[in-house]
C-alpha cells in the first residue's frame, strides 16, 4: 500500500508555534519547576522541542498507553504499556501529548494520574481535533486545532510510519 502525504503545517509553522507555547508555559510556571510527562510514542518529538523552549526548571518522565491499533480509528481500549519511573506526588505536572482526538486516552490517563496526588496537573497538546471529541477534557495549551483528517509527522504515525517527518501532513490513501 502506498500513501501520499499532503503538508498541513510546515516545519517553520510548527517550530514557531512551539516556541510561543514554550514562552507561555515559562510565564505561567514562573518561580516553579515543571514536570513534563511525555505520552509515548507520539509525544516524544513535541516534548523534546517544547522542553527546549521552557525557561523554568524542567524534569521529564515518560509513559506509554495504548488506545489504537495499526488503523486509523479508536478501539476505546486503554492500557498502561509503560508506567512513569518516578512519583508525581507534590509536583507541578504538565502532560504532553501529540494529539487529542476522541479524548478517551487523556481523560482516562488524567483520572489515573490525579489519584497520585500531583500538586497541579495541566495538559498540553500539539494538535487538537475538537470535532472528534467524545470525552470532555480540559486542554490548557493547544498548538493547533486541526480538522477531522488523519495526520502524521512530528511523532504521529500511520501504522508506525512517518513519525520522523519534520512537519505535519495528511495521509491521502
Ligand atoms: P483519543 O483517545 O481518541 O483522543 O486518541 C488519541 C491518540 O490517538 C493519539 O495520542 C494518537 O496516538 C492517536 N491519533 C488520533 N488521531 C490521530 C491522527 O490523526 N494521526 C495519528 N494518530 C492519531
Ligand atoms: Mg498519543
Amino acid at each position: 500500500m502506498s500513501e501520499k502525504i499532503r503538508v498541513l503545517l510546515n516545519e517553520e509553522e510548527v517550530d514557531q508555534k512551539i516556541r510561543e507555547i514554550g514562552e507561555r508555559i515559562s510565564k505561567d510556571y514562573e518561580g516553579k519547576s515543571v514536570h513534563l510527562i511525555c505520552v509515548l510514542k507520539g509525544g516524544v518529538f513535541f516534548t523534546c522541542e517544547l522542553a527546549k523552549r521552557i525557561t523554568v526548571p524542567v524534569s521529564m518522565d515518560f509513559m506509554s498507553v495504548s488506545s489504537y491499533g495499526d488503523d486509523t480509528s479508536s478501539s476505546g481500549v486503554i492500557k498502561i504499556v509503560k508506567d512513569l519511573d518516578e512519583s508525581i506526588e507534590g509536583k507541578d505536572v504538565l502532560i504532553v501529548e501529540d494529539i487529542i482526538d476522541s479524548g478517551r486516552t487523556l481523560s482516562h490517563l488524567m483520572e489515573m494520574l490525579k489519584q497520585r496526588n500531583p500538586k497541579s496537573m495541566r495538559l498540553c497538546t500539539l494538535l487538537d481535533k475538537p470535532e472528534r471529541r467524545v470525552k470532555d477534557v480540559k486542554v490548557d495549551y493547544v498548538c493547533f486545532n486541526i480538522p477531522d483528517e488523519f495526520v502524521v509527522g512530528y511523532g504521529l504515525d500511520y501504522a508506525q510510519k512517518y513519525r520522523n517527518l519534520p512537519y505535519i501532513g495528511v495521509v491521502e490513501l
